[in-house]
């Protein structure tokens, strides 16, 4: 595996990418809405991964909740595989925890969560970009 990207939840997208923008000297922000986890993001792209900043799109998206009850900040982190459901199932085998099935994310990526307290505490994201 490696690591594919780090998300950071934000209040205000547009905001924060011109925070991001002009901290790391990111020549673009690319924006994207992925419907299947409520969210906006804003794409920076690096020379070894990318870093999402995401904002809750409506009242269900579970990044609101993060928000309200933990402020902006680090959400997680991403782990991508060539093959997610052989990486899913051994790790279940290993006695990692999974939130929710292999689903779509951005960019036409299959993406699910493994719960934090599998990692010692941090949200990880495994997916698998389309060949
Ligand atoms: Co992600």
């Amino acid at each position: 595996m490696r690591i594919d990207h780090v998300a950071i939840a934000v209040n205000d997208l547009d905001e924060a990418a011109r925070t991001y923008k002009e901290a790391l000297g990111a020549d673009s922000v690319e924006f994207e809405t992925v419907e299947s986890e409520g969210v906006r993001v804003g794409i920076i792209r690096m020379e070894n991964g990318r870093i999402e900043l995401m904002q809750p799109v409506g009242d269900s998206s579970p990044i609101k909740k993060f928000l309200e009850t933990r402020g902006q900040g680090l959400h997680h982190v991403a782990l991508e595989t060539s093959d997610i459901e052989g990486e899913v199932g051994r790790m279940r085998d290993a006695g990692v925890r999974f939130l929710g099935d292999v689903r779509p994310g951005s960019e036409g990526t299959m993406v699910t969560f493994v719960h934090p307290k599998s990692l010692c505490g941090v949200l990880a994201e495994l997916c698998s970009h389309p060949k």
